[in-house]
This record gives C-alpha cells, structure tokens and sequence, in this order.
C-alpha cells in the first residue's frame, strides 16, 4: 500500500533521481573557467559526455535508463577551458515539448506507444553514447534509435542524422568510427524480431553498406566490435521479456544457451557471418577489438553475479538497483577464423566497467585500456580510473578522494604523440557536496594527482559514455 510520501512523489524511494544522479534543470554556458593546476597547453579539443537527465520531474516510477539525453562538454583550448550542457532535442523530446501526440508521457517515463506497424516503442532519448563522425557529434541511444547531429562547438542539436534518407532504420549506441577511413560502422536490433543489422556511413555521410543478420530471436546486444575488415556481434544469452516488453517495461530473462559472437565483414552479408560459442554471459562494453594473424580478438568487460543484500528502503526500485550495479571483470577473447576456436582469458578481478581508449587506436591493436573501478556501495558509483595493460593484465590505479564520484573517462592524445599512452585522461568528477570539476590526468603519470582541475558552475550527475574530439576534427 503506497505512503503518504509515495502518494505525493512516486519517486521518493528512488535512488536513481537523488544525489549524484539527481537531474539538473538548467543549460549553461560558462567560459574561461577557474582552474586549480594547470592546464596543458598542448590539450585542444573537446571531451563530451551523454547521460539521462528528465526534463520535468518523473510522476511515474522512473528507471535511470530513460531520462532525457543531456550533453555535458568541457572545451580546450590554449590552456582554458569552457563548459556547456544542453539536451539532446530529439524527435521525441520535441514532442514532449510541445505536448503532441506521439509523446511517451511529458516525463520520460516507460510508457509504450503504439506505432500503427504496432508493438510497443518508447521514448527515444539518445541519451546513451556520443560518437565523432563528420566534423560533428552523433548521440545515439541504447536501444537503437535516430542518431542526433549535434554542433561540437555549442552542443546544440542540429537535428535527427538519417544520412540524406539513406538510413534504413535505426542505429544503436555503441556503434563506432573508424579512424583510419573517418566511416562511421553502426550495428541496429529491434526489440521484438529475430534480426541485427550492419552498416556503414561513408567520412563524407553517405550509406554505403546495409545488411541483415538472421537471428534465432530477438536480442539485447549492448555493444559490438570494430576491426579493420570486420564487425563482431553479440547474441548473449540475457535478453528482454517480450511480455514485459507488451507492458512496457523493461524486463530481462536469461536464455538456457552459450554466448555467441559473429564475426562479420564491414562489408559482408548474413552469409559471410561466422559464429564463435563461448560460456554464457553477459557483456555491457567492448574496449576494443582487432586482427592478429588468423584471430580477431576483443577486450571486453564481463558482467559478474553481484551479492547485493536485499535493501528494503527501496522497496519496487529494488530489482532496478541490483541490476544497475554493473559488476564486471576485463577478460580478453580470440576467434581464431581458420580453426573456428574461440578461448578467453580474465585479464583481472577488479570489478570495473566503462572502459576506453585511445579512440585513433579504435579496431587496431592496443596495449591500454582505462575502465572505471565500481565503489563497494550499493549504488553504481565510480571510486577510481584503472589503466591496464592489456598484454598483462597489470593495472595502475587512479584513485579519487573518499566519497567522490568519476564518470566514464576520454584519453585525449597529445598532437603528435608516437606512443598510444601519450595523452591525458579527461574525466567529470563530483565531490560529496555536490560540487563538479574536470580532472585532467597525465596517462603516464597515472597514479599521480590531476595536472588541472577546471571547477564547474554546477554539478554534473552521474551518467553514461562519452567521447574525445581532437580540434583538428572540428568541421572547418
Ligand atoms: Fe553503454
């Protein structure tokens, strides 16, 4: 039987709308902020993050996946920097704008709409991932959606990307950029049929390649790989309810089968694909991918059972909690396309997630990876930066004071640099009281304290992926 409390706020026991991940309201522009340290002058471009962040306050049981999409930046350039948020004006938050048809609720909670195709769909948020291509941004959202176009420069949408009407449906976060030919490799699904897809946008944005990969069912991939000629697909055994789906709810269920992944070729068909079985389980992030020899190898982070004591304070939001926590390892696997064997190899216990690296290293061999360490609290809160060398396993950590709170990082290489390290790592961070700074990390320095903390005029909640724009990738 619901409260008073709950009667006057559905939200009152949702920890997903408080502290760290309580939204902020307003867009700010702040230029030439105060900096403790010093800024590199070296360090020119910009580091974006996307995350939810709902417009009005929810007035239904609210999941942290499905707040509207904000954009946070912090540029560089000749040793200041400047920040901006702004929201991610897609389609759907247009609508809500203006209270049309076709909203899912002015708040951005999970209520389905019916498309006249039928099914249920749901707010499309791209609040998920942001992705260079083109001299602009792209964000993206987890369940495939529009891809938004956004100004690097402002952060202002300039509007949903369907690549001149060439796009044949949806795109999903976690899609990359290849930066050895400036494509754009983007992989979609649909929630409810037995189908991925492939794709590729030229550097100049046109479709050059679509296809359709058969599936025994509908899927929940989260993320795929990227090697120089291939795309490797996730078919995990974790995938939503389709009654819960009928619902509208975000509901999983396992499947009683091995993990697969399918190696496909960028520019293959449902022909081409070649599966790999492994053990069950479930991957969130890819760090990277690439060829060696006969094998395709991918660093990933595998989720691990977290042992959260039940926390009856949360009551409904319980399940929502475990399930956001986020408990995973780094194991490194190889697909070895002549013989058809696929081995992994846990590259550590830590539990961390998020990782990176450096992104003009994207889908060619690298030795770094840098994930974030989860704090032993029953919230997802990120405790430390991890930097590992993917050829041992070892691992540098980057702690922050007790109490804060990281977000997923960006490694800003240094112009010119030879060595894939010689960079910064670039991060929002957010202090116990609330408070929000850009930490700047030497990668080579990495234990050592921030070269430069740039103090924010707000805070920036917890959220999820961002990218590095090097200046020289600013459209002319
Ligand atoms: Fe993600």
């Amino acid at each position: 039987m619901a409260t008073a409390l709950e009667d006057r706020d559905p939200n009152a026991r949702n920890p997903y709308v408080q502290g760290i991940y309580a939204p902020v309201d307003r867009e700010v522009t702040a230029l030439d902020l105060p900096v403790i340290g010093q800024i590199p002058e070296a360090l020119s471009g910009l580091h974006v993050r996307n995350g939810p962040n709902p417009r009005h306050r929810p007035r239904h049981p609210h999941h942290w996946f499905d707040g509207d999409g904000m954009l946070h930046g912090i540029h560089f350039r000749e040793g200041r920097a400047a920040y901006r948020n702004r929201w991610i004006r897609t389609r759907d938050f247009v609508a809500d704008a203006q209270g049309g048809e076709g909203a899912c609720g002015a708040d951005g909670v999970l209520v389905p709409r019916r498309r006249a195709a039928g099914g249920p769909a749901y707010k499309d948020t791209a609040n998920t991932d942001v992705v260079v291509h083109a001299g602009r941004l792209l964000a993206l959202w987890y369940v495939a959606g529009l891809p938004v176009a956004v100004d690097p420069e402002t952060l202002e949408t300039i509007g949903t990307e369907t690549f001149g009407n060439t796009l044949p449906r949806h795109v999903s976060a976690h899609s990359k950029t290849d930066p050895a030919t400036g494509e754009f490799v983007f992989f979609d699904y649909a929630l409810l049929e037995p189908w991925m897809a492939i794709g590729t946008v030229s550097a100049d944005g046109r479709l050059t390649h679509h296809a359709r990969i058969a599936l025994p069912g509908p899927r929940l991939p989260h993320d795929m790989g990227l090697t120089e000629h291939y795309q490797i697909l996730h078919d995990l055994p974790v995938v939503f309810s389709e009654a819960g789906l009928r619902q509208g709810l975000w509901r999983i269920q396992t499947l009683d089968q091995p993990a697969r992944f399918g190696v496909v070729p960028r520019t293959g068909t449902n022909a081409d694909i070649r599966w790999f079985e492994t053990d069950p389980c479930y991957i969130y992030h890819v760090a990277n991918c690439w060829e060696e020899g006969d094998e395709v190898v991918m660093v990933a982070c595998r989720m691990v059972p977290n042992h959260l004591p039940p926390n009856p304070q949360w009551r409904e939001f319980a399940p929502m909690v475990n399930v956001l926590k986020l408990c995973a390892v780094p194991v490194e696997w190889r697909m070895n396309l002549k013989t058809g064997a696929c081995t992994s190899r846990q590259l550590d216990d830590r539990i961390g997630e998020f990782p990176v690296v450096n992104l003009d290293r994207t889908g060619r061999k690298t030795r770094w990876s840098y994930h974030v360490a989860m704090a032993p609290d029953p919230l997802m809160r990120f405790e430390a930066y991890l930097k590992y060398d993917l050829e041992t396993g070892a691992c540098i950590e980057h702690r922050l004071p007790p109490g804060w709170a990281g977000s997923e990082p960006a490694f800003a290489p240094r112009p010119g640099a030879t060595e894939e390290d010689d960079g910064w790592l670039v991060s929002f961070v957010t202090s116990p009281e609330g408070t929000s700074e850009v930490q700047v990390v030497d990668a080579r320095d990495f234990a050592g304290p921030p070269v430069a903390r740039i103090l924010l005029p707000q805070r920036v909640p917890a959220g999820f992926h961002g990218t590095w724009m090097r200046a020289d990738q600013f459209a002319l």
